[in-house]
């Protein structure tokens, strides 16, 4: 499937590029490592090779939007989501999601929402602690279709009021 990569990575750049263009409603937050905070002013991992000027990676990453729920009906009717939280298995467990996921909070608040949603797999545990440590409560359950034993999984939908 080597010869689909470029394709994939075409569509993440134009989708990644609609939703930075889109002026309310959508916010992405990097957690950045900068080189010269690392042992000796190196980079430990290999694949973290400082590639621009600032001198820093991304170690991080989180969105939240305004969602629809059904794009069908009730167009007025959106609520802030949480999606895409990620963080490099050499950084995790030293805060860097908690600090995304509270950065969203804020960035929701300034919205003026109170209510944000997310949906976690059942098997997802560090996850699933996480969201349950930060106050994030379960709002329903679906299961999902698909080949593949992930994508047969069921997906837990989770609530917090800020
Ligand atoms: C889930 C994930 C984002 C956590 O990132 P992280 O930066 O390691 O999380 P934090 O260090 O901020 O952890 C905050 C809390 O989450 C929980 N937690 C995080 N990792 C955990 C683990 N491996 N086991 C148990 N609890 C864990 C703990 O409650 C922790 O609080 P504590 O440190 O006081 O015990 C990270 O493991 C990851 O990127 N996983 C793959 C992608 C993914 O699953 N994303 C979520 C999709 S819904």
């Amino acid at each position: 499937m080597a010869w689909l990569l470029p394709l994939i990575r075409l569509g993440m750049q134009e989708d990644l590029k609609y939703r930075l263009r889109q002026q309310q409603g959508y916010a992405c937050f990097v957690a950045e490592l900068q080189a010269t905070t690392l042992q000796g002013g190196t980079l430990q991992a290999p694949e973290f090779q400082p590639t621009n000027p600032r001198n820093f990676q991304i170690v991080g990453t989180i969105e939240v939007s305004l969602r629809n729920p059904n794009f069908l009906g009730r167009p007025q009717f959106t609520y802030p989501y949480l999606a895409n939280l990620a963080v490099h298995p050499d950084y995790r467990q030293q805060g860097i999601a908690r600090r995304l996921i509270q950065m969203c909070e804020q960035k929701i608040v300034n919205w003026g929402a109170q209510d944000l949603y997310l949906h976690v797999l059942e098997e997802n545990f560090p996850a699933r602690k996480l969201y349950l440590d930060l106050g994030y409560s379960t709002q329903s359950l679906a299961r999902m279709y698909g080949f593949h034993r992930q994508s047969r999984s069921l997906r837990i939908f989770l609530h917090k009021k800020i």
